[in-house]
């Protein structure tokens, strides 16, 4: 059974409380928080406050991925803000390793993404320093977009390096899940899987978090 972070990216941003209650009486586990900078990423979210906010409504854990560049500068800020699970973007971080370990010593749960294009194989000497690592299956920056379907090779790959280096890190699926998919995700070694349309633009988002929730 996989964890569940329903990207809110793709809630109503008029509706942010309702959203949260939502989460919170759903089996959601995380709170997946999308942070983009016009720079990384073509595209421009949301920021600290929202985080903030957001820590005020919920105890489930806030997992924040940063899609910015150089996000050294704000590991302090996003633990001030409330997160409990900071992911940078490998592709961004030029001392990913010193970055890693600034977020363990700010008591937080480290997490690396990779784009669609970098290969699992760059983390291997990082990979026992690593909570986390969320497989982008999407190019980042939108919600909404088609699954790429080498993600489920990356998967086991990325299995197989953990179990080889007895790591203790989870893998999370971000970008086009949905309830066809996130079966063969998991069986691929998936553990916590994102999903932000799939959720919010559901009839039922509560129902529909269930369904990915027994997948
Ligand atoms: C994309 C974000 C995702 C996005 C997923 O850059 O990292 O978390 O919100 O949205 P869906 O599930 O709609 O692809
Ligand atoms: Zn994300």
């Amino acid at each position: 059974m996989a964890l569940i972070a329903p990207s809110l990216l793709a809630s109503d941003f008029l509706n942010l409380g309702k959203a949260s209650t939502l989460l919170n009486e759903s089996q959601a586990d995380w709170f997946h928080l999308d942070v983009m900078d016009g720079v990384f990423v073509p595209n421009i979210s949301f920021g600290l406050p929202v985080v903030e906010a957001f820590r005020k409504a919920t105890d489930k854990p806030l997992d924040v991925h940063l899609m910015i560049t150089q996000p050294e500068r704000y590991i302090k800020d996003f633990k001030a803000a409330g997160a409990d699970i900071l992911t940078v973007h490998y592709e961004a971080s030029t001392h990913l390793h010193r970055s890693l370990q600034a977020i363990k010593d700010e008591g937080m749960q480290a997490g690396v993404a990779l784009n669609p294009h970098t290969p699992v194989s760059l983390l291997r000497d990082v990979i026992n320093d690593v909570d986390l690592v969320c497989m982008m299956s999407v190019n980042p920056g939108f919600g909404g977009q088609k699954f790429i379907e080498h993600t489920y090779q990356k998967v086991k790959e990325l299995k197989a390096l953990i179990t080889s280096a007895q790591a203790n890190t989870k893998i999370e699926i971000d970008g086009g899940v949905n309830a066809t998919n996130a079966p063969k995700l998991i069986a691929a070694g998936a553990d916590v899987l994102v999903a932000g349309s799939f959720v919010f633009r559901s009839k039922d988002p509560i129902e529909t978090i269930a369904q990915l929730k027994n997948a």
